[in-house]
């Protein structure tokens, strides 16, 4: 019998092309990017500059569409029974998924804030948060779960994994405090969501570990929605970082329509906790100033995704952060070695 290696060679490459390729997960991720507040029906250069930035990861971090946003205009609530099939169509046609679905299929991470998950401000009260949550599953694919859409995944290989932890804050999330008036003695993420992120927080083999909230957690003087409005909230989740002893944690965060960079070096947790905010991809701000005395430089109010690069080549890898702006400008860096992320001692 004659065999024709010409035809089993070929036979095996379409056979290999019909499959992701094997260890997709394992290159290490040098570039990853995310954003938030998109409306597609808005006109935005970000997409192309997304594209040159060429991320291996995005990452969604809410208001991924605004429910509440009809023919331009902000309304209470929205009744149409069919409004989160519709809200989802108008996504799943926009620039956005074009750019992402030719960039990276399968590598698109997200959860939600309170504009996609369906109304201003709204938590666990809302009351079509079951069949917002349906809809969220069926188009990005999060575990199916009761009680909301947080997610986590490793990437790359070992030495060089990166573990994305995307929360859900909102399904589970308390009534908020009045603008601007005190705190909440409540809590924001539901038993289930805290037992699953111990879970994830010391489950080994992670070397930098990005918390995507869709709400800051370190800055604390403005008056909107964000992690010390409920501090009871925000101190168990410091909490569970030190019983865990998860190192390389770093928050991502967006919602604030401004990107900015914070710092905080005197917390629990026993070495800097950054916050990396990017919000938002069609949504600006005409904010001139805001106190936030753990900001790294300016705050930056145009259009805007954040880029982060991580050079693994060097023994002791280098973490960029970057913020990106719809004009082509990096508006705002910062640089520091991955080890300043490790308590001494541990
Ligand atoms: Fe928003």
């Amino acid at each position: 019998m004659r065999i024709c290696w010409v035809g089993l060679f070929s036979g095996w490459v379409a056979l290999l092309g019909a499959f992701p390729a094997w260890g997709a997960n394992q290159d290490p991720l040098g570039r990853i990017a995310f954003g938030s507040c998109y409306k597609p029906e808005k006109e935005t250069r970000i997409w192309g500059e997304v594209e040159k930035f060429s991320p291996q990861l995005w990452i969604w971090l809410g208001d991924n569409f605004y429910n509440d946003f009809i023919e331009g205009k902000y309304i209470p609530s929205n009744d149409d029974p069919k409004a989160f099939e519709k809200g989802y169509a108008k996504l799943g046609s926009s620039p956005a998924m074009r750019t992402l679905n030719s960039l990276l299929p399968d590598r698109v991470m997200a959860t939600w804030d309170d504009h996609d998950y369906g109304k201003n401000d709204a938590g666990k009260e809302y009351d079509r948060k079951e069949e917002s949550r349906r809809a969220f599953v069926k188009f990005w694919g999060n575990p199916d779960r009761s009680d909301g859409v947080y997610s986590s995944k490793d990437w790359g290989p070992r030495g060089k994994c990166v573990r994305v932890i995307l929360l859900d804050t909102r399904f589970n999330r308390d009534l908020l405090p009045p603008k601007g008036k005190g705190t909440s003695e409540g809590d924001m993420l539901g038993e289930a969501q805290w037992i699953w992120l111990e879970e994830e927080l010391s489950r080994p083999g992670a070397d930098l570990v990005l918390i995507g909230s869709s709400i800051q957690f370190v800055s604390e003087k403005h008056p909107y929605e964000k992690w010390s409005n409920f501090p009871k909230a925000k101190q168990r989740l410091l909490r569970l970082i030190v019983k865990t002893r998860a190192k390389g944690v770093i928050f991502l965060s967006g919602d604030r329509h401004k990107a900015e960079i914070s710092c905080s070096n005197y917390n629990p947790v026993g070495y800097p906790l950054y916050d990396f905010t990017s919000s938002g991809l069609t949504e600006g701000s005409s904010l001139r100033n805001e106190e936030n005395p753990d900001r790294i430089g300016n705050f930056y109010s145009g259009y805007n995704f954040g880029g982060i690069r991580v050079d693994w080549e060097t023994s002791d890898p280098k973490i960029t952060l970057e913020i990106h702006g719809e004009d082509g400008r990096v508006a705002e860096s910062v640089s520091f070695p991955l080890s300043q992320l490790a308590p001494r001692g541990r």
